[in-house]
């Protein structure tokens, strides 16, 4: 089969290579799918950048969502049929003709949905479900704001908050994403390249701030989320984009600027920082993923969850995709196409 290997750290266009490979073999509660597309996550600019902890070591392959249908099943595995269209998590492998995944995280693809877009409802939609169902729990009348809100993550949070009733406030980096915002119901979308995000949402609600801030971009954007927090509210910090194109110094200031929180000073205003990591909830609990991604097609089947695809690639292309995903270009999702 081919597959698209990561063989250094470093520039999108230089640090791929596709190599001919034998397929594998599904083992014990594994399924092998035959990829008909898969998906780019942020965190694959920050594996190729040598700032992703969980990567494996060079050369390797990328790759978190697949779309497809199953070419073979391990045992133990029930409810899925050789042949079935399904959409998948894979703990990396996913940049390949063929791409194993546990079962538990395999869901058959919704009759309306293409395998392009289906690539995005597994990682970025699974991690926007647990961030706002599982963790926070958002309720009518809520007041959210959602970082970098144009992107795979953003789309599908506001998607959800929309579904709850939430009064959604989004940033993003360029007229083009707060179009898409406008498009997508975001009551307020702030280009945070030319308007100070706090003072936006202070204009609107007044001194209250908001109830939830999604934030994934880290550094100062995490502790100027927490001046916005009302009593009651959470932020959830699930990524750091901020330190993806900086250098040792750059990467340092980022940290310290997330803030140092005291519990004390987070239990006397009753405010919370949750952090998420999807790749420790499948190690610890993987029922949860898989009743994540259970929801996220039930959302898809009442409409509620709709995938935005921003744009697809050849798999020649791979650095091209991984270019448009680091340079901010993308809204929705990227994805690969075989
Ligand atoms: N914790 C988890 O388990 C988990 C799971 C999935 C994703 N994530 C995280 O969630 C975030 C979104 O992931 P995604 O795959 O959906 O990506 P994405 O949002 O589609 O793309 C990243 C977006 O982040 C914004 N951004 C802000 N600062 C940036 C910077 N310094 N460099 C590049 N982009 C920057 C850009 O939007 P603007 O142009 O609007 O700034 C960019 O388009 C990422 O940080 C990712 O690591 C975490």
């Amino acid at each position: 089969m081919k597959a698209i290997y990561l063989t250094k750290q470093g520039d999108a266009f230089s640090s791929f290579e596709q190599r001919e490979v034998p397929k594998p073999k599904a083992g014990k509660g594994q399924a092998l799918i035959k990829v008909e597309a898969f998906g780019l996550n942020f965190a694959d600019v920050m594996a190729r950048r040598g700032m992703y902890k969980e990567a494996p070591p060079l050369p390797c392959l990328l790759g978190y969502d697949v779309a497809g249908t199953i070419e073979q099943l391990g045992d133990g595995v029930t409810g899925f049929s050789v042949g079935d269209r399904v959409m998948a998590m894979t703990r990396f492998g996913g940049y390949a003709e063929y791409a194993l995944t546990e079962a538990l995280a395999m869901a058959k693809i919704p009759t309306s949905i293409s395998s392009a877009a289906a690539t995005a409802l597994t990682t970025q939609y699974c991690t926007a479900y647990y961030a706002s169902a599982y963790v926070t729990n958002l309720f009518a009348g809520d007041s959210v704001l959602v970082q970098a809100g144009a992107g795979g993550v953003g789309t599908a949070l506001i998607q959800y908050a929309k579904y709850k009733g939430c009064q959604i406030f989004a940033t993003a980096g360029s007229s083009d994403k707060i179009e898409y915002l406008k498009k997508c119901g975001v009551h307020h979308p702030i280009n945070y390249k030319s308007q100070d995000f706090v003072e936006e949402v202070k204009k609107v609600t007044g001194k209250n701030g908001v109830d939830i801030v999604f934030d994934a971009v880290g550094g100062k954007s995490v502790k100027k989320g927490m001046t916005l927090l009302n009593s009651g509210g959470r932020l959830v910090c699930y990524g750091a984009a901020d330190l993806s194109d900086k250098n040792i110094f750059g990467k340092l200031k980022s940290v310290l600027d997330f803030g140092i929180y005291h519990p004390l000073f987070l239990m006397m205003p009753s405010k919370a920082i949750i952090g998420v990591n999807m790749l420790k909830i499948a190690d610890n609990k993987p029922q949860i993923i898989q009743h994540c991604l259970q929801k996220v097609v039930d959302l898809v089947d009442k409409g509620v969850f709709v995938p935005e695809v921003g744009q697809v690639f050849k798999p020649a292309e791979i650095g091209a995709a991984h270019d448009f995903l680091e340079k901010r270009k993308s809204i929705g999702k990227v994805v690969v196409q075989w």
